[in-house]
């Protein structure tokens, strides 16, 4: 099984990716070790409710889940709650389950990763699909906490495409670049799915039909269904999406990475993070050049398979939602 911990701030694309690991959880895949929850699409407090009932909606509400560390470089940006709702759940919170986690108990991230790290040194992956406020935390209170993680697989940033926080930068990365800065100079092998490929990722209504007509009147299925049409009907996914009905499951990506590794190419290279720009604040680059590996950090995905990665997670789906 590999163990996950899985850094997010659900978010309409964080709840796709967390239920497809659910599903990988549930087919005896993965032990989902911890869900550390952070500021990001919407503030720290409902992205840690948002995911622990999410958890509690797929019956996994046994897992761990730990409070956002707030107060990240970025924290006068604005966040993605007329993307995601007020609530970034697409405003279906209704639909969710009650659930027993308590956000002013809860650990914070930052204790959770480092316990964590310390307990199972080379064993955790750590699956990072928001601002990496946490992760960068962890790192500044334990040097080197970060490098005892089996690998690091990081949703973030724009290479050879346009941003969408900003023209030039990915929302992941400017939310909190200092703290990216950080991350990207903590080990030579991160894995980086940045937006170039995940625009290409547009779930659409008739894929969520097709999953849920296994189970169509679970709680599940019918959140998926509610969660979905929101995020289509919304208008910065049509900007997304060039128009067309859908919208970008950018984190889902990660689950691709990991599972079915063959739906995406990538390129070796040396990361940086622009954290003095007036105009590119959060930018990632590399040199485009090819002149030189040297001090290379990442591997960069540069291309995806669409299909294959939506029918694969939709196949997963199913098992999550099949009694
Ligand atoms: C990333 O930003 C967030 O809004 C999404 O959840 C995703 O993690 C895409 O740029
Ligand atoms: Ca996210």
């Amino acid at each position: 099984k590999v163990k996950i911990i899985l850094d997010t701030d659900p978010g309409g694309d964080d709840a796709f990716a967390l239920l497809w690991l659910l599903s990988l959880v549930k087919q005896g895949l993965v032990n989902l070790i911890a869900v550390t929850t952070v500021d990001g699409n919407v503030h720290a407090k409902y992205t840690f409710v948002g995911a622990s009932k999410l958890l509690k909606l797929a019956g996994f509400d046994d897992v761990e889940v730990a409070k956002g560390i707030i107060g990240g470089s970025a924290s006068d940006i604005e966040d993605a709650g007329s993307l995601h709702g007020a609530d970034g759940m697409g405003n279906l919170t209704h639909m969710l389950p009650e659930c027993t986690n308590n956000y002013e108990t809860a650990r914070f991230a930052d204790e959770v990763l480092i316990e964590k790290l310390n307990a199972l040194p080379g064993e955790i992956t750590i699956i990072a699909i928001a601002p990496l406020t946490n992760l960068a935390a962890a790192e500044i209170k334990s040097p080197g906490i970060l490098k005892k993680a089996k690998q690091i697989i990081i949703m973030g940033g724009a290479f050879l495409t346009h941003g969408n926080l900003t023209p030039e930068a990915e929302f992941n990365i400017a939310y909190d670049a200092i703290a990216a800065k950080i991350v990207f100079q903590s080990r030579d092998d991160l894995i980086v799915l940045p937006l170039d490929v995940t625009r290409k990722l547009i779930f659409t209504n008739l894929i969520a039909q097709n999953i849920i007509k296994v189970n169509i009147n679970s709680a599940i299925s019918r959140f998926i269904r509610s969660l979905c049409e929101f995020m289509c009907q919304n208008a910065l996914s049509y900007r997304e999406t060039n128009g067309l009905e859908g919208f970008l499951v950018h984190d889902a990506v990660t689950l691709a990475y990991l599972f079915y590794p063959e739906t995406l190419s990538f390129r070796r290279a040396l990361v940086k993070i622009e954290t003095a720009g007036e105009w590119t604040m959060g930018k990632t680059l590399f040199d485009n050049r090819h002149k030189t590996k040297v001090g290379a950090n990442a591997w960069v995905a540069m291309d995806v398979d669409p299909v294959n990665l939506l029918a694969a997670m939709s196949e997963d789906l199913k098992i999550l939602i099949q009694n």
